[in-house]
């Protein structure tokens, strides 16, 4: 079945599955610990209901937004996710290529298998940088200053990651001992036999590789290294300082749950924020981040652009968000399963089916343009906003 006959981003997942062995499937699909808040993120936008208004005629509708000064021709940005080319050969370049044909912006992950000239170089949009400080402080100076020569437009400096989610799947399917080629030791290996044009691809890209993009003395960082270097290099409230002067371009903290890390990262002067989960690959049992939108953007008053991402599967989910005030959303997931189903094609889908939903959704609720939306077209469950005093 080819990608042009998914209707929805369900429909890619399951084509993604039947695609790519269990292993990198489950990396994609899984979550931390008992998955709650996986599965929260997605249904916490069904306690989101819309009021439309009937009878307007909504001939046009301008979905374009603009963040951090770009202008996007649809209010999705593609969210950093690592090790794509696992999912198909050069995928980080692919990825990018869809997203600046669709008008919109890509982020690449520091754990990416695509030198970041090449992907830059694949897109003809706007990029960002998304930063883990693996390797250390003077690693991180070197990988600035070549995000910005390759001319990446802002960083996106994670915060939600002192240390590597427990992601269960991962543990049974063996991902560990994979990445540290210790191939005697990873159960189901034989399922990849049952994936030929993925075992076919991912030899013929040149198998599994190292980060190219994270250069330590003794040259690119092995994948074995990932969990350790993580927390070996957890970023701080102090580190923003240095990464602002190393970088002198708009700094987008990504991992915002709370109205008080909200105002922290103003005041660090992030230029954005995303209120994010990581995809609830981190801390299970933390809000679904549409919930805490609300308090997040009471905390901020308009001093910085807000972001979500976590659980957008549908473009009504994105129009939820923007009326309850994200200027724009990221897709992880979504775009991913697009990646692992049909590679470029994939990706393009993915973008096709939301973009087309959000118009849709747009001109049933009778609003022309999203810079109309607002919270008068949601119900909002009323616990949402209430905080209480510290
Ligand atoms: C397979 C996978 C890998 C990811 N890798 C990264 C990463 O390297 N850096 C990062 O900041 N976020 C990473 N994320 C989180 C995404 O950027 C994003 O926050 C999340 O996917 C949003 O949720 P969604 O998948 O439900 O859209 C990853 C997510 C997935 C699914």
């Amino acid at each position: 079945m080819s990608v042009a006959a998914a209707v929805n981003i369900e429909d890619l997942r399951q084509m993604a599955m039947r695609r790519l062995p269990r292993m990198v499937f489950d990396y994609i699909d899984g979550g931390a610990e008992r998955e709650w808040t996986l599965r929260e993120n997605c249904r916490a936008f069904e306690d989101v209901l819309f009021r439309p208004r009937s009878a307007v005629a909504t001939r046009g509708c301008d979905i374009s937004a603009t963040v951090l000064g770009t202008t996007i021709d649809l209010p999705i940005i593609l969210a950093p996710v690592g090790s794509s080319r696992m999912f198909y050969p050069r995928g980080e370049e692919r990825a990018a290529a869809a997203a600046g044909k669709a008008g919109t912006i890509y982020t690449l992950s520091t754990l990416s298998g695509c030198r970041m000239e090449d992907v830059k170089a694949a897109t003809p949009g706007t990029a960002w940088y998304q930063l883990y400080l693996v390797g250390g402080r003077d690693v991180a100076m070197g990988t600035i200053s070549r995000a910005r020569a390759a001319g990446y437009k802002a960083l996106v400096v994670t915060i939600d990651t002192p240390v590597a989610g427990m992601r269960e799947r991962d543990a049974r399917n063996g991902v560990k001992q994979l990445l540290a080629r210790n191939l005697s030791t990873v159960p189901h290996l034989g399922q990849m036999l049952t994936r030929p044009s993925w075992l076919y691809n991912f030899f013929g890209d040149g198998g599994l590789m190292n980060f190219p993009n994270i250069v330590l003395a003794e040259g690119p960082m092995g994948y074995a290294d990932v969990g350790a270097a993580l927390e070996s290099s957890a970023t701080s409230w102090e580190d923003f300082k240095w990464i602002r002067d190393a970088w002198g371009g708009p700094i987008v903290a990504k991992g915002v749950h709370t109205a008080d890390d909200a105002r922290r990262a103003v005041d660090e002067g992030a230029a954005a924020i995303v209120v994010s989960n990581h995809g609830a690959r981190q801390l299970d049992g933390v809000a679904p981040t549409i919930r805490v939108l609300p308090e997040v953007v009471q905390a901020v008053k308009g001093r910085t652009e807000i972001l979500l991402d976590g659980g957008i599967r549908r473009g009504s989910d994105v129009v939820k968000a923007l009326c309850m005030g994200a200027r724009a959303v990221l897709i992880g997931r979504a775009y991913a399963y697009g990646l692992g189903a049909g590679g470029q094609t994939g990706v393009t889908r993915a973008i096709d089916i939301l973009r087309t939903d959000v118009i849709r959704t747009m001109k049933l609720l009778g609003c022309s343009a999203i810079k109309d939306l607002d919270g008068s077209y949601v119900d909002v469950p009323s616990g949402w906003t209430a905080r209480l005093p510290r």
